[in-house]
């Protein structure tokens, strides 16, 4: 029988609902703990898995229970959560995006080292079957090189409703920080080279929602290759439109039913604590019972319409496979419905932790993608083009 690894959780929000049904499901998972400011979701978590809560991050990775943490609380506590972790000799799986700053990144694969433990980054939506099998295909060869990455992704991110920090970008907050972070990590991984340069653009066009909520981005690669990725969170046009109505978890979307519906919802939040108290019904706890679980056959999680250019085809990942469009026909490379969703999280998590397979998503990775964020950031604001380091 697979031995388990004994997670803790620092951050029972929003994040934490999503990866739930992968570790409530996967017998390599055992959720042994976790901690969270929030009586309501420590309480929860104490009943549905039997298991230890704590107040503060340092008394859970104090646990010598615990095996590795994964740490979603949010961005601006990564960096202490991380190196916290590593003085207690525990694994890392760190939410995206890593860190808000170079240097902290920087100090925590520093930290990881010194302790000698595994820092991984994710989720992020490059874990995803349909994109690692796209991977397979070009390493393949059978397609020839990647010469062009056109990512696209509408949302309604911008009307979620936010923590204040999340709507400040010094703060970690907007688009860029948050879901440029999935979009990035999948154009490196289909380019497989290094970046070279970005130039970008940002659009901030709500006053009440006064961070990034567009951008748009180009990224020259090393090897000639290069991208363009476009992402709008405001909540008009809907790129799930372009995956056949399967949202970004894999899950079926009534596409007139849910039309406006983060607009109208977020209305009703009059204040700051109103909304912060509408977030959290969405995260875990008392008041998110009723948050998303996820369910049996659904499609794979997605990011929008994503579109590899190879010299003999254009490979196109979609929920439920990818659509290869060659010289002489187009065919679907078909993807079995996941099991369990995001299970690739756990098979990069599982193998690095308990067999030492070095991850593909490690810290290096996470802050190369860092890197490209802020360069968005910068040449938007500079008007320049920004080389990578
Ligand atoms: N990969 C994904 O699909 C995904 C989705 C959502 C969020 N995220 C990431 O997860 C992180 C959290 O975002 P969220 O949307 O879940 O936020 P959230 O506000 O819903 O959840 C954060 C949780 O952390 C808790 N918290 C705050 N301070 C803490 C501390 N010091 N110690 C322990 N817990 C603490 C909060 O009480 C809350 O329960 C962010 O970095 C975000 O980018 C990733």
């Amino acid at each position: 029988m697979t031995e388990p690894l004994k997670i803790g959780v620092i951050g029972l929000g929003r994040a934490f609902t999503l990866m739930l049904p992968t570790f409530a499901t996967d017998p390599r998972i055992a959720l042994v703990a976790a901690s969270d400011p929030r009586p309501d979701a420590r309480e929860c978590f104490a009943q549905e898995f039997d298991a230890r809560v704590f107040e503060d991050a340092e008394t859970l990775c104090a646990d010598p229970d615990v095996k590795a943490v994964y740490i979603a609380s949010p961005h601006q506590f990564h960096v202490a959560h991380v190196k916290c972790a590593a003085r207690h000799g525990k694994h890392v799986l760190v939410e995206k995006p890593m860190a808000l700053t170079i240097d902290d990144g920087r100090e925590m694969i520093a930290a990881a080292k010194a302790a000698n433990i595994k820092l991984l980054v994710g989720h992020s939506h490059s874990f995803d079957l349909p994109y690692l099998r796209t991977r397979a295909m070009i390493r393949s060869g059978a397609y020839g090189r990647v010469r062009m990455i056109n990512a696209l992704n509408f949302t309604d991110f911008l009307y979620r409703p936010r923590r204040p920090e999340e709507l400040d970008t010094k703060a970690g907050g907007g688009v860029v920080f948050s879901q440029a972070a999935h979009q990035v990590d999948i154009v490196r991984l289909l380019a497989e080279a290094s970046a070279t340069s970005v130039r970008a653009f940002t659009g901030n066009w709500d006053a009440a929602r006064n961070t990034e909520g567009a951008y748009t981005a180009q990224i020259k690669f090393d090897d000639g290759s290069f991208a363009s990725l476009t992402y709008s969170g405001y909540a008009h046009f809907d790129t799930d439109e372009f995956m056949g109505w399967s949202g970004e978890l894999g899950q079926p979307r009534d596409a007139d039913a849910s039309y406006g519906r983060a607009r109208q919802a977020l209305q009703k939040a009059t204040s700051v604590a109103d909304e912060i108290a509408m977030k959290n019904v969405r995260a875990y706890g008392i008041a998110g019972r009723d948050a998303f679980r996820a369910g049996d056959n659904l499609a794979h999680n997605h990011f929008g319409l994503v579109i590899a250019s190879c010299e003999r085809a254009d490979l196109r990942p979609l929920p439920h496979g990818v659509m290869v469009y060659g010289d002489q026909k187009r065919h679907l490379d078909e993807l079995p419905s996941p099991n369990i969703p995001r299970s690739e999280v756990i098979d990069e998590l599982y193998d690095a932790v308990m067999s030492g397979v070095p991850p593909l998503h490690s810290g290096e990775w996470g802050l190369a993608t860092l890197e490209i964020c802020l360069a968005i950031l910068e040449s938007a604001k500079t008007g320049r083009e920004v080389e990578l380091k």
